[in-house]
């Protein structure tokens, strides 16, 4: 079965058609910018484009940043806050005419790599954290989803362990990877300590230079990179979409 992925980020959002038996794109993924300031209309509007340029019929997933319960925004830490409380499926839907699914990035990423990639066959309880302008986490246990967890919004040292933890936050400060690898680590070491995860997975952009970090990384767990890296969001939110009914898209 064909279903669109699209991964809605701060700087780009990005669609294919998936496969979701395999986990393949089936398609160049096509990426245009995330409109200035992320406004819910202006980023639905993108959307529907990306739809269009595949002359989409047929189930959509969307990842976005956000948690998302039931199809409804509820919290926008680098979105614009217009996003609490808005029906991003249904506002999609409208913008695509086509049945949407709408989940958290890291999940969606979470369950691509559960499915196909780093996680597969893992039984147990798999952490995932994705770094990149935002610290995003989801949870797995014996392959099961425990959606909407925000953990990389726990407190370290009174700060909101994204502020310091993530790759936006090396580039601001202009860390080292050593500066950045031991901060990293605090807060792998906190989440080790209270989840006693059994794998952690990468991913984000940081994920691709984990070689550049592993060596401050303490905690006694196995931690590996993300196997699809870029197209974990897309492949993921495809995943998310499969139970949407709608017409036979191949
Ligand atoms: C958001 C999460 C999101 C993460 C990664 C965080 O700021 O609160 O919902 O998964 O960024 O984009």
């Amino acid at each position: 079965m064909k279903i669109l992925g699209v991964d809605i980020g701060g700087s780009g959002i990005k669609g294919a058609p998936v496969d979701v038996v395999t986990g393949q794109l089936l398609a160049e993924r096509h990426r245009i910018d995330t409109p200035e300031g992320a406004e819910p209309e202006a980023v639905a509007k993108v959307v529907g484009k990306i739809a269009r340029h595949f002359e989409w019929i047929g189930p959509i997933g969307c990842c976005f940043p956000a948690v998302i319960q039931h199809g409804v925004a509820r919290t926008a830490a680098n979105v614009s806050k217009a996003w609490i409380g808005t029906n991003a499926e249904m506002l999609f839907a409208q913008a695509t005419g086509c049945p949407v699914r709408v989940l958290n990035d890291a999940d969606a990423a979470g369950l691509a790599e559960v499915r196909f990639g780093a996680g597969k066959g893992v039984a147990g309880l798999i952490l995932i954290v994705t770094i990149g302008t935002g610290l995003g986490t989801a949870l797995f246990t014996d392959g099961h989803l425990v959606p909407n967890t925000e953990l990389g919004h726990i407190e370290i040292n009174g700060a909101d362990a994204e502020l310091s933890a993530t790759d936006a936050a090396r580039q601001r400060e202009d860390m080292s990877w050593k500066q950045w690898g031991k901060r990293f680590n605090v807060y792998l070491q906190r989440m080790h300590a209270l989840l006693w995860p059994d794998l952690i997975i990468l991913g984000g952009g940081a994920s691709k230079k984990l070689d550049k970090f592993s060596e401050y990384l303490t905690v006694p767990t196995k931690i590996v990179p993300a196997a699809a890296l870029n197209d974990a969001g897309m492949i993921g939110a495809a995943l998310a979409a499969e139970t949407l009914s709608a017409p036979d898209s191949r």
